[in-house]
């Protein structure tokens, strides 16, 4: 049995260092024990290796904000009162497929696809024009040669007419014979041939029209994908500091509305869930089918990306997109005073849990957005606050995210050996996100589709999928995961 379970180790260590172009620290030889498919149970942290390097858990980072709160609880709404008014305004503004600020990018698929398949055709146009250009010089060399031949029948034919005067009555059937040959095919080499060319020289200048055409279409694409497009997505009218100020004023519908935290700078979208726990939430982080990339830098994470919402055919951005809503805005609205976090989960099956946090304080970037949490309830586990259930000691601690800085791959503040650049978390673990050293929930990770996953799928070997470890372990990305926040109020 040892001599298997040594053998198994080899092999392990062989194939660790074969995949060394992926991984380029040493990789752990930890899962031996247990040969159940490729999990290989927990992950999450990065586990000290005795003398060689050592990991302090101490690390000031500020309290999130407590105590007083901007709103008292709603007051209960009059009985009768005029209905809501909440006209909706056709606004030029853009929506959809812009983004609450430019810099979030434009999501314009169809016409720089149109662009693309322009292109493509262009393409295997001028192949066929280059193939076509030989025969054409082939039938005009050939039609040459075939002049040239016509010409030595004319020479020779003047000759024999000078004998021919001499015993022109004997031969004179024959000559003419030759002499309507002779004309037949000087004929066609008159008409026929020149016409044959022309008609290809048409063709070919046809062909060149079409190219002039699409290169004109190209140009136009690239013009107009220079502007973010605008969609009739429609901005309700009623506004507001961030969301439960807008339900407060009236905007009970989940959606799309613009909000105005400061008053000294513009107002940007959002998506406010108007229903869930009474609303008033504004939804921060969203992931729910893989299709933004949240393997990003810092500077997407500090403007934030992705697709705020869509309309989905009522007439109204109703439905959120993927997004990250941006750390300077997610520390601003915190840092307005006390804040409470939903986190809310689904796995592949529909079932749902969720996380809450009634203080969540994101601090500002000079602070590199250290995140502060407390007061946790709910039933998806407290991976915040506690880390991974299913470490201990300080493997456990390694994996807590409360006062943690932000990562991202190109801006590495984890607590995983600073200043050593093969120690990155956010590298590993597939998105920018408060590590630790480094994880018990990963809601920016890689989407993996169907829910478990295996090492050796993942890019680095490690859990780098949407995780949340309290409820499904490290090899099992969700389904869908969003982050919402709201102004922390005593109870209504
Ligand atoms: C191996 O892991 C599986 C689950 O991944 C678990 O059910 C099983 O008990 C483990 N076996 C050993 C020997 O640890
Ligand atoms: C931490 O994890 C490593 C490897 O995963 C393991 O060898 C070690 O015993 C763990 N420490 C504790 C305290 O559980």
């Amino acid at each position: 049995m040892r001599t298997l379970l040594l053998l198994y180790l080899c092999v392990y260590v062989a194939w660790a260092q074969d995949n060394l172009e992926f991984d380029d620290y040493e990789t752990e030889v930890s899962n031996a024990g247990n040969e159940t498919g490729g999990s290989v149970d927990v992950r999450g942290h990065r586990p000290v290796m005795k003398g060689r390097d050592r990991y302090d858990p101490h690390r000031y980072a500020p309290p999130p904000i407590s105590g007083g709160s901007r709103y008292r609880g709603r007051p209960t709404p009059a009985p009768v009162g005029g209905p809501q008014r909440q006209e909706k305004e056709q606004q030029p503004d853009a929506g959809g497929c812009t983004h609450a600020s430019e810099e979030m990018g434009v999501l314009c698929p169809t016409g720089c696809e149109l662009k693309t398949t322009l292109v493509k055709q262009e393409r295997n146009v001028k192949t066929t024009i280059k193939e076509l250009k030989p025969q054409v010089d082939d039938l005009t060399r050939s039609s040459n040669n075939i002049y040239n031949y016509v010409n030595g029948i004319s020479n020779s034919l003047r000759e024999r007419q000078r004998i021919i005067t001499a015993n022109s009555r004997v031969v004179s059937q024959y000559t003419d014979q030759v002499e309507d040959q002779h004309s037949y095919i000087k004929e066609t080499v008159d008409t026929v041939f020149p016409s044959n060319i022309r008609v290809l020289q048409g063709v070919l200048d046809k062909i060149r029209l079409k190219i002039l055409k699409l290169e004109k279409a190209i140009q136009t694409q690239r013009e107009q994908c220079k502007e973010p497009c605008k969609t009739k997505c429609p901005i309700p009218v009623v506004s507001g500091k961030e969301c439960e100020d807008i339900f407060r004023r009236g905007g009970k519908e989940s959606q799309m509305y613009l909000i105005q935290p400061d008053p000294f700078y513009p107002p940007y979208k959002v998506f406010c869930d108007q229903s869930t726990q009474n609303g008033g939430w504004l939804l921060i982080q969203n992931r729910l089918d893989g299709s933004v990339d949240f393997g990003r830098r810092w500077d997407d994470y500090r403007r934030g990306f992705g697709n705020i919402a869509f309309d989905v055919g009522k007439g109204h951005c109703e439905t959120p997109g993927e997004y990250w809503l941006g750390n300077d805005r997610i520390s601003h609205l915190t840092k307005m005073g006390p804040t409470e976090v939903l986190i809310e989960m689904q796995d592949w099956t529909g079932a749902k849990v969720h996380a809450q946090y009634n203080q969540f304080t994101i601090q500002s970037e000079s602070s590199n957005y250290v995140m502060a949490v407390d007061g946790y309830s709910g039933n998806a586990g407290n991976c915040f606050l506690e880390g991974s259930l299913q470490l201990f000691g300080e493997n456990r601690t390694m994996t807590i995210h409360n006062g943690m800085m932000f990562s991202t791959y190109d801006r590495d503040n984890d607590n995983w050996i600073p200043g050593d650049p093969s120690k990155q978390c956010s590298r590993e673990d597939g998105g920018g996100w408060w590590y630790n050293r480094c994880h018990s929930a990963n809601p920016n990770g890689r989407y993996y589709i169907g829910g478990p996953y295996t090492p050796n799928m993942a890019k680095h070997g490690t859990d780098d999928g949407v995780v949340w470890m309290n409820w499904k372990g490290s090899w099992y990305s969700l389904k869908s995961i969003s982050m919402k926040i709201r102004p922390y109020f005593a109870s209504r």
